[in-house]
């Protein structure tokens, strides 16, 4: 028994809550209020149109509520048309009509974008030996939003890497993509490049795609350790004897010139002393 009606209290309850939550303002029928088109993408500085509007046939008062420049292009008592100009950031805007005292509102996004223009690949070191690693760095400026970019690195029509990004600073944004790859010797047939790809479809836009440049990397076969040991034993060898040589010019210049200036008197009074010594004890 108590709990039977206990379990009436609980629906009378619930009832009452649904009317509340469902239908306010009881006596009249809803409206609605509609904004077209629902998503939008706009580049930096740029202006969009939109047409707010309402099921109500006489609404009281309409309006788009932005702190931004907004111009009415047409109107008429169940829709208005607006131009929103100079759009910098991404923004909510939103659409009201009251009816018989009543305000309904509708919100839709703008998303500031801009497309990749430039795409710089940047191989690192140019000159790269067989085996030996070397850097893939491609930069795209000025592109937003980061979250709908991705940017893949190919070697030939092989895809490296793919990279992407995580919902960036509402400027504008410099997005970079490195990878670290080993030199092969096939590569220096290929060509190494950079796509950027914005993908707005989630967001009501386009895709937009940027190839960068293709770059070939210089490769080079790295000389083998025996090899180089001979190769420095026949440069210090060579060294060896240019030296010596040199060396040898310089002492024999030297003696020549001795020989003609005849300042070995010296070497003939040594010779002589010893004649002088014996004549002396004689
Ligand atoms: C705005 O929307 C209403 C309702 O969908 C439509 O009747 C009207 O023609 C639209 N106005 C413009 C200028 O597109
Ligand atoms: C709106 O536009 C007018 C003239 O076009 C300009 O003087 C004003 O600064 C703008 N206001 C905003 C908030 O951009
Ligand atoms: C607008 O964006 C906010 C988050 O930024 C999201 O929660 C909301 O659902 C979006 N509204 C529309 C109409 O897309
Ligand atoms: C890449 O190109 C080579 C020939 O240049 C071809 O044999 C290969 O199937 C291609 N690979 C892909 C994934 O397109
Ligand atoms: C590399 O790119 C250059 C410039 O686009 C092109 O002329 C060349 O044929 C390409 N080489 C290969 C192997 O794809």
């Amino acid at each position: 028994m108590f709990s039977f009606s206990c379990g009436t209290l609980n629906l009378n309850l619930t009832l009452a809550l649904f009317a509340l939550v469902c239908c306010p303002g009881s006596g009249e029928k809803a409206f609605k209020v509609h904004v077209r088109p629902k998503k939008l993408m706009v580049k930096p500085k740029g202006s969009l149109e939109v047409n707010c509007s309402t099921t109500c046939n006489q609404p009281e008062m309409g309006g788009l509520e932005t702190p931004l420049n907004k111009t009415v292009l047409a109107q008429q008592t169940q829709w208005k048309h607006y131009l929103i100009s100079d759009i910098s950031q991404d923004t909510v805007f939103q659409c009201h009509f009251t009816c018989s005292g009543e305000q309904v509102s509708a919100s839709f996004n703008v998303s500031v974008y801009q497309p990749p223009t430039q795409v710089i690949l940047t191989l690192q070191p140019t000159w790269v030996a067989v085996g030996k690693s070397f850097t893939i760095e491609c930069r795209v400026p000025a592109v937003e939003p980061l979250d709908s970019l991705t940017l893949f690195l190919f070697r030939g029509n092989e895809t490296l890497h793919s990279q992407t990004f995580g919902k960036g600073a509402p400027a504008l944004q410099e997005a970079t993509a490195t990878f670290s790859s080993t030199a092969h010797r096939e590569d220096r047939h290929r060509n190494f490049s950079c796509l950027a790809v914005l993908d707005l479809l989630s967001r009501g836009g386009d895709i937009f795609h940027k190839h960068s440049e293709p770059q070939m990397l210089k490769i080079y076969e790295p000389v083998p350790d025996s090899q180089m040991v001979i190769i420095v034993t026949v440069v210090s060898v060579l060294l060896f004897l240019f030296v010596s040589s040199i060396l040898l010019c310089f002492i024999f210049s030297q003696h020549w010139r001795q020989r003609r200036t005849g300042t070995y008197g010296v070497r003939a009074a040594w010779r002589r002393l010893p004649q002088a010594f014996w004549a002396q004890q004689a």
